[in-house]
């Protein structure tokens, strides 16, 4: 594993063209490690609400099981989401609940992942990200406890070229992505890709 990078899909849950939490992830490559190369997971927002009978029926929607491929083939996923309400926003639990099933064919087991989120509010997504953890629990998916991200977004904190202007704010993202990196390599370890 030290001799290659490792892959890590970047879910962002914002559809929104101007989205903080897209900014925030935008970021996150020029932040991490030599040891990580991130890409961008495929878009969500055509998949239909899930129901068991469409399985059944005509199939796995393409964009769901694009989705799901995309989860499947990374070493490990960054989920960037905005809090609406209290839990993570209806599209993107959509699409993990696809890409959950068919029975046995959950995309997020033994994937390690991590996640971080950005709002305008004080708490910066601390009650999504216990919702979404509690998801990924229950999708067995390895999730990394520590480093938490809880990001206030203020205006200017992200320039147009995805830099981060606040030098904490870098530096402590800097810092999550390298105990993101040496979480994926621990769980890895312990859970190879292809057992
Ligand atoms: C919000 N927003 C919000 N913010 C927050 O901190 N806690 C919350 O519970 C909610 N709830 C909520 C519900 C709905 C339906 C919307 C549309 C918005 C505000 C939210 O943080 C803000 O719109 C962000 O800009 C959304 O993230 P993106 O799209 O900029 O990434």
């Amino acid at each position: 594993m030290a001799d290659r990078q490792l892959d890590v899909l970047v879910i962002c849950g914002s559809l929104r063209k101007g989205s903080y939490n897209a900014a925030l992830a935008r970021t996150l490559p020029a932040l991490a490690p030599p040891g990580l190369k991130l890409r961008t997971a495929p878009p969500f927002d055509k998949m239909p609400i899930y129901n068991h009978d469409i399985q059944d029926t005509t199939g796995f929607p393409a964009e769901a099981n694009a989705w799901a491929d995309a989860i499947r083939s990374a070493d490990a996923v960054i989920i960037v989401s905005p809090e609406y309400n209290w839990s993570i926003p209806g599209g993107l639990k959509n699409a993990i609940d696809w890409a959950s099933r068919p029975w046995g064919k959950n995309s997020f087991a033994r994937k390690p992942s991590g996640v971080i989120g950005t709002s305008p509010g004080a708490i910066g997504t601390a009650v999504a990200q216990q919702s979404l953890r509690g998801v990924l629990c229950y999708c067995n998916s390895p999730l990394m406890n520590q480093v938490e991200a809880y990001i206030q977004f203020k205006p200017g904190l992200i320039t147009a070229d995805g830099e981060v202007t606040d030098e904490a704010t870098q530096e402590f993202l800097r810092n999550y992505m390298t105990e993101m990196h040496a979480f994926i390599v621990r769980v890895l370890t312990v859970l190879p890709r292809n057992a």
